[in-house]
């Protein structure tokens, strides 16, 4: 995202049209899935420009919430209006023509195609001849970027872009103009959760930027700061109910987490936690690993290790895990595990020698998402419960229902398909099946993406447990404070390099941004 300066103009006619109608006005509405009552009848009404953070655990009823505005979803009852108009329940195309526009928690990018067919999808360009034109739609496509500040090619792939460039698609395919008129409330669900700090800082100019011309904003995210750097209201949502509705100007972070979690938060520390021996066996070495975004990569990881990954985007911190784990081609260097050489290009090897890997994307790589909850979390390791001639169900089932309390899934209910379950408790059941393994080399990337903060907590908790118990950790992620908690020594990355290491009292979210930019100098100014 190349600037914050971006500007989206709201025509007159569509102020004069409305009036001083609130932009979203929530009467009562309510939705379940069978007995799951994942919103019980809610209330909410949000001004134009406003920017209306919501909140709440995995599972408190956020995404439903919003899929019952974006007509996904169709309410079991209660009322919506829309800039002062009724929008009929269960409608995408009134959702749509009242001005609603929607960024996902999953995006909703095809990864396959380019940014200008993505930005296209459900659109299109209709010349004379009823075929599209490849040059207006060109033209549009870099416009559309442009108002979401990022200067990307129309013609790359997107999964091939970083996360943080694919939220900025998915924000200029839901503020481009169409014949329906300008946006006039804009939802975002989770636009942060794989962006790092200095991405963050700039979607969050967009979105300030987006409320300056009019637009309301409803903002949901598990990063407190970030209320408290963008939104004027905050919601919090418990259980499908709504707990309450507050000026952000008149809560702390202390307050805002006790309506959020109904208490304080037990976190972590790694400096406080048991050190890896200096004589503990070296688990993982990696040297001279190099591929398309890594270059010379040394790194070592002792048993009761748990070494941190920093960087930004570009950095070659968003594709290092996956390269050592197999995923993604190397060019050169090795990987050795336990003292044996890996294969380049063979996760299944990995797998076998010990590996584990959590991925950033649990929607395009981690997740089988039409399986149960429970053949999910099995899926990486079926030996354990294998008996000639099938599998023992009844100890997988015993098995499940210990991890689903020990990561506090919500629902409890392991037979369910994992689209059944929200966001955070996805990447509960991932973070699980991997655990579950025992591995010798446990690689997490973006390892809380998506889950609260009390969740937070408690993977972390488990990081370092599983460390304790005689792993190698690896964790990259792009939230700083992430590692600070859980990392005995942070390797921060530039320009596909290792540009420094930091350990105790060095591990300092400054000095992690001075590294990450190259930019020492920058202390003085
Ligand atoms: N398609 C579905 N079928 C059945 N249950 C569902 C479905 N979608 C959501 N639920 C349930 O509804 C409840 C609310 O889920 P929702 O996705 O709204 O939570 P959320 O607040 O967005 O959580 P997260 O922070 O994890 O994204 C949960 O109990 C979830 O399991
Ligand atoms: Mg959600």
């Amino acid at each position: 995202m190349a600037n914050g300066e971006t500007t989206v103009a709201v025509t007159d006619a569509a102020a004069r049209e409305t009036g001083d109608a609130p932009a979203l006005s929530v009467r009562g509405m309510s939705k379940s899935f069978g007995p799951t009552k994942a919103l019980q009848p809610i209330d909410l009404d949000i001004r134009p420009g406003e920017v209306h953070a919501l909140l709440g655990e995995n599972g408190s009823g956020k995404s439903t919430f919003i899929k019952c505005l974006s007509g996904y979803h169709k309410p079991d009852g209660g009322e919506v209006h829309v800039g002062g108009r009724r929008l009929t329940p269960g409608s995408a195309a009134s959702s749509h023509a009242l001005g609603c526009r929607f960024v996902h928690q999953d995006l909703g990018l095809i990864g396959t195609e380019t940014v200008l067919d993505n930005l296209n999808l459900g659109g299109g360009y209709r010349t004379v001849l009823g075929t599209i034109d490849g040059r207006a739609a060109r033209r549009t496509a870099l416009a559309d970027l442009e108002r979401a500040g990022v200067d990307i090619d129309p013609k790359r792939v997107v999964s091939t872009l970083s996360p943080a460039r694919q939220t900025a698609v998915a924000v200029a395919r839901a503020l481009r103009p169409d014949d329906s008129g300008q946006p006039r409330l804009l939802v975002l669900d989770e636009p942060t959760a794989r962006l790092p700090q200095k991405e963050v800082a700039q979607l969050l100019d967009i979105v300030r930027s987006v409320a300056r011309a009019g637009v309301a904003v409803i903002y949901v995210t598990h990063r407190i700061e970030e209320v408290f750097a963008v939104a004027e209201t905050v919601t919090v949502l418990r259980d499908g109910r709504k707990v309450a509705t507050r000026a952000v100007a008149d809560l702390d972070r202390p307050a805002l987490v006790d309506l959020l979690v109904g208490g304080e938060l037990d976190a972590v520390d790694a400096e406080h936690s048991a050190q890896p021996g200096a004589g503990a066996p070296v688990l993982l070495s990696v040297e001279n690993l190099t591929s398309v975004e890594v270059t010379a990569i040394d790194l070592e990881v002792r048993q009761g290790e748990v070494v941190g990954i920093a960087g930004i985007t570009g950095s070659g911190r968003e594709t290092l895990l996956s390269t050592i784990f197999g995923g993604v081609p190397r060019e050169v260097g090795t990987v050795r595990v336990g003292g044996a050489a890996l294969r380049p290009g063979r996760p299944d090897l990995a797998i076998g020698a010990g590996v584990a890997y959590l991925p950033p994307d649990r929607k395009v790589s981690g997740a089988v998402i039409d399986l149960t909850a429970r053949e999910n979390l099995m899926l990486a390791d079926l030996r354990k419960h294998w008996r000639w001639p099938r599998l023992s169900r009844k100890r997988e089932r015993t098995e499940c229902a210990g991890w689903f309390s020990r990561l506090a899934v919500r629902p409890p209910d392991a037979e369910r398909p994992l689209s059944a379950f929200s966001g955070g408790n996805q990447q509960k059941v991932l973070f699980g099946k991997w655990l579950r393994t025992a591995p010798k080399v446990l690689l997490l990337d973006e390892p809380s993406q998506g889950v609260d903060i009390a969740t937070k907590a408690l993977l972390h908790k488990e990081i370092l447990a599983a460390a304790e118990a005689g792993a190698g950790v690896v964790v990259s992620s792009s939230d700083t404070e992430e590692l600070i908690a859980v990392c005995h020594r942070i390797l921060v990355m530039r320009h596909g390099r290792i540009a420094g290491t930091l350990s105790g009292k060095d591990k300092t979210v400054l000095n992690m941004s001075h590294l990450s930019l190259g930019a020492r100098t920058e202390e003085a100014a």
